[in-house]
């Protein structure tokens, strides 16, 4: 029988099929994250850990653990909460959970880009604040997204979805990324590849699909801000490092870009202060992946790696 800690709260189909694979599961229910010396002393021993993107899984970790570790889980498709380096250093499979959660992260992407082009959390706060308000010409112009560019920086299976949503609402599609996506999926989206520079220069929307790392840190900031039109929105389903918020804050007083719509931040849960208060951006708490269908597969796919590993089988679903 191995030994698995599951990190954090995870719906109770992972949990079951952990159990009915014969491993002890011992596991963390709070709603909050678990505090990390806590942590340190819970993982001790384990031959699994199954965890979500709000551990850090790093060396000190790896070390509490023990050399009998096996499996690191993340629930979830990002994994900038894990060294994966060392990870392997030490022989221990690290997994994710793509592909489950696509749709649904796409779905907010779209919402955000509506919500902002068409101010609807604005005019929600409005109706709820008490004020009157009657129907009027002017009142409340939002911008059309139909025959706009939407600009998608990261063509993964997320940027992908985002880009089919995005043609059903007539936006024409630029994208960067390391590589071409397939020429058929191309045509078939009308999508066309621009540096990084260029499509910030030309596009309406920006949407951000990227995984977060060295790399992609402040990706957006003060310079790439100052490239966008002024009547540009910023859309981050992707994490909140990706963009400088600070320099977003900046960049919105100056006029650089007409608003933006977040469902990550740089300081998760903390916001910048400067963002609060503005009606020309829309906040949203994380929810990309937030549906109970979705949710429920994340567990199970988190699960079925961590089952998989341990029974000696390769992952379904490795980060390397
Ligand atoms: C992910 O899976 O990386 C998401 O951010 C979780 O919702």
């Amino acid at each position: 029988m191995s030994r698995v800690v599951v990190t954090g709260a995870i719906p109770s189909c992972g949990l079951d099929m952990l159990h009915a694979a014969g491993h002890s599961v011992a596991d963390w229910t709070e709603p909050q994250p678990m505090p990390r010396a806590e942590l340190l002393r819970m993982v001790n021993g384990a031959d699994g850990l199954v965890t979500l993107l709000t551990e850090r899984v790093d060396a000190e970790l790896l070390d509490c653990a023990g050399p009998q570790l096996r499996v690191v889980s993340n629930v979830a498709v990002g994994y900038n909460n894990i060294d994966v380096a060392a990870c392997v250093g030490r022989g221990v499979t690290a997994t994710n959970t793509p592909g489950v959660l696509t749709e649904a992260t796409a779905d907010i992407a779209m919402a955000l880009v509506l919500m902002a082009t068409r101010r609807l959390a604005e005019g929600e706060r409005l109706i709820r604040s008490g004020q009157p308000w009657r129907w009027g010409m002017f009142m409340m112009l939002g911008t059309s997204i139909q025959g706009q560019r939407l600009g998608i920086i990261g063509m993964g299976q997320i940027g992908v979805a985002v880009a089919r949503r995005a043609t059903a609402f007539g936006m024409t599609i630029a994208y960067t990324n390391r590589r071409d996506v397939d020429p058929a999926l191309a045509r078939e989206l009308g999508a066309v590849r621009l540096p990084l520079d260029e499509l910030l220069e030309t596009s309406d929307v920006i949407s951000l699909h990227c995984p977060y790392s060295t790399e992609t840190h402040h990706l957006v900031s003060t310079a790439q801000f100052a490239l966008m039109k002024r009547t540009a929105f910023l859309v981050n389903t992707a994490r909140g490092p990706v963009v400088d918020e600070s320099a977003l804050v900046e960049a919105l007083e100056r006029g650089d870009l007409a608003g933006a719509g977040l469902d990550v931040f740089e300081h998760e849960p903390e916001v910048h202060p400067g963002l609060l208060g503005r009606d020309d951006v829309v906040l949203i708490p994380h929810l990309g992946s937030a549906t109970v269908e979705t949710r429920m597969a994340m567990a199970t796919l988190a699960a079925r790696n961590v089952v998989a590993v341990l029974e000696g089988q390769p992952a379904l679903t490795p980060i390397t």
